[in-house]
């Protein structure tokens, strides 16, 4: 099997705050993330994708389809906005970046196999670098 990442980039703000907490708990529990006027992060998100070589094409993939379906599904809905307000799928959720990563799990699936010619690749891992040090991902098995 091989295997592909390719990374893009987008931009958003957010607040960590959850109405189960307290106002203190909240503090403790965030910190400075809870802070309320929130703060922005740079996200670089990588996604991986795995299967065989096509014999005609020596490729794995046509990368400008999945470079379309990023661009469509995460850079275009989450660039510049603010996860607390603007993406309604997160509303109730703390937009952590656990949370974030899921939802931009969901909507990738969702789309997946239209985005692909046949055979598609398998999505095998997503990965949201928050800051370079704190990085979380989805993994299918
Ligand atoms: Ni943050």
């Amino acid at each position: 099997m091989i295997q592909l990442t390719k990374r893009y980039r987008f931009c958003a703000s957010h607040r960590l705050h959850s109405k189960f907490l307290s106002d203190v708990q909240n503090k403790e529990t965030y910190g400075k993330c809870n802070n309320p006027h929130g703060h922005g992060h740079d996200y670089v998100i990588e996604i991986t994708l795995s299967g065989r070589i096509d014999p005609a094409t020596g490729r794995l993939a046509r990368v400008e389809c999945l470079d379309q379906l990023v661009e469509r599904e995460v850079v275009a809905r989450f660039d510049h906005r603010n996860l607390n307000e603007e993406i309604p799928e997160m509303a109730g959720v703390v937009p952590t970046t656990e949370n974030l990563v899921l939802e931009i799990a969901r909507r990738l699936r969702d789309s997946w196999h239209t985005a692909f010619q046949e055979p598609s690749p398998a999505l095998q891992a997503i990965r949201i670098y928050e800051t370079p040090r704190n990085i979380f991902g989805v993994i299918y098995l």
